[in-house]
């Protein structure tokens, strides 16, 4: 069922079926990629999560290895393993995920194989036995840790009632003992700073680094959080700032993705040639019903690079590997963009890499739709604009994705920086129900259902006022997956 489904992506990595939710574990190890996610073999739902398993060498073509991480018969993890990271123990592959009991989650370890294949739980786990004592805390889990001089340190997400989310630091010599030094920083849990950047009461999946470490006296500390609230997963945002001792000074706070939870629960590692590379869970747009009708949920993102932008925010890019999907490319000649629409003949598909730069003159708009049928009544809409003042917007039309009642249509939005006289590098990844935009280095990730997804493969171009087209390229992009079925438990 999963394989014949025409929504299943097919160069973004999906579990073999079953559930997937958050990337974990993420390490470049002599050579090999490795990608841990949150899995459930036996439904598509959330429900007693293992940790799935995938390698790569390219971050393209990703092999299915052995479940790594099964809910013990009893024990701490016996209702799940949930969320978390690899760290090198000295040469020792050594998992920190949270295992669930009940309505517990406390810290636990696990020990690897040589090939990072067969994992061994640590027999006095959970290593960490309570949360923080005199916190009245609404959660306690997912765990970013690194080596700081001769300690460990770690950071649990949590979140104080009534103040807001937070990440708990804690120090340990051994990964086994940890001390509790204090909350790294305080997020704001009333919603006075608006709907899209609320942080939540909450903080999901938590995840420290730091950018421009090359250049010492640049560098920048980012911390990553996904904004949750009472059940209810609301989007990725970031810290700008610069971590010190044991806190965290905010510069700055932003907003991740423009896809909100459809990019949740990053997480991101250094690789092996010193790129900061992320990955994201995109979550499913329809009913669980037509999920468990699908037989599979949740997409993983494309590995994105992250790297400092001139203005002190993250610029997030699709790593370059995945031009190697790239087969036949339809170009359009530069020229002023005079038509409201035109449909492109010879540019279809539902597996593409369309990449554009445009000049939007103050007061215009330029579009680009993809997943179209053939009577337009189905279409997906991006668009890129330039108000009067030289504020830019990025949008994203989902109404007219599909004639689905029961599908989100929602559209999203954020803010876009113009280039020099109004330029615009936009880049739009379509495959099947996952959409990947980027713009200016601003990213939009969400899903779209046509109702007709064999017929909804038009692509079209056109603008609102003096637009300049100066490139527009469009690839096909080949299939990453082989096409066999794929066993749930390898
Ligand atoms: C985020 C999350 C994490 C948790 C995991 C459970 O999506 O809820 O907080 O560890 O997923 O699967």
């Amino acid at each position: 069922r999963a394989l014949r489904d025409p929504h299943r992506p097919r160069f973004h990595f999906t579990s073999p079926g079953g559930w997937l939710n958050d990337p974990n574990g993420l390490s470049h190890w002599n050579g090999v990629y490795h990608l841990f996610y949150q899995y459930n073999p036996l439904a598509a739902a959330h429900h007693r999560i293992h940790w799935g398993h995938a390698t790569s060498t390219d971050l393209v073509h990703w092999a299915d290895e052995p479940v790594a991480l099964v809910p013990g018969t009893d024990g701490p993890d016996r209702d799940g393993c949930w969320s978390g990271v690899l760290v090198d123990d000295g040469g020792v592959p050594t998992l920190v995920y949270s295992g669930r009991h009940g309505e517990h989650e406390l810290p636990c370890v696990a020990r690897g194989s040589a090939d990072l294949r067969y994992w061994t739980k640590d027999p006095a786990n959970p290593v960490i036995t309570a949360p923080p004592e005199g916190i009245d805390i609404t959660a306690f889990r997912d765990h970013c840790v690194w080596r700081e001089g001769q300690v460990w340190r770690q950071l649990v997400g949590s979140g104080i009632r009534g103040a807001g989310g937070t990440a708990f630091l804690y120090e340990s010599d051994d990964l086994r003992g940890w001390r509790y030094v204090g909350p790294l920083l305080t997020g704001d849990a009333s919603r006075s700073q608006g709907e899209l950047d609320w942080t939540g009461t909450m903080w999901e999946c938590v995840d420290l680094f730091r950018l421009g470490e090359d250049e010492e006296a640049d560098s920048t500390d980012v911390l990553v959080f996904s904004a949750w609230d009472e059940g209810t997963t609301h989007h990725p945002l970031y810290w700008t700032g610069h971590y010190k001792d044991d806190t965290f000074t905010p510069t700055a706070l932003h907003r991740l993705d423009y896809g909100g939870r459809y990019f949740y629960a990053p997480q991101s590692a250094r690789d092996e040639h010193g790129r900061r590379i992320m990955f994201a869970w995109l979550q499913e747009g329809r009913t669980d019903e037509a999920t468990a009708e699908a037989g599979w949920s949740g997409v993983m993102s494309l590995p994105r690079v992250v790297t400092l932008g001139a203005d002190g925010r993250l610029d997030q890019a699709p790593v370059p590997e995945l031009t190697a999907l790239r087969r036949e490319c339809e170009e359009v000649a530069p020229g002023a963009l005079t038509e409201p629409y035109t449909r492109l003949g010879a540019v279809r598909g539902d597996q593409l890499d369309i990449e554009t730069t445009l000049r939007l003159a103050p007061g215009s708009t330029a579009r680009l739709v993809v997943r179209e049928t053939p009577d337009g009544a189905e279409r997906t809409v991006v668009e890129v604009s330039r108000t009067h003042d030289g504020g830019g917007t990025l949008l994203l039309h989902r109404e007219t994705s599909s004639l689905d009642p029961t599908v989100d249509i929602e559209p999203r939005y954020g803010e876009l920086p113009l280039g020099e006289d109004g330029r615009v590098d936009l880049r739009v990844l379509v495959d099947h129900s996952a959409l990947e935009i980027f713009a200016n280095g601003r990213a939009l990730t969400a899903r779209v259902y046509p109702t007709r997804p064999d017929e909804a493969m038009g692509v079209g171009i056109g603008a609102d006022g003096d637009v300049a087209l100066e490139r527009f390229a469009a690839w096909q992009l080949a299939s990453a997956c082989a096409d066999g079925p794929r066993p749930l438990w390898p």
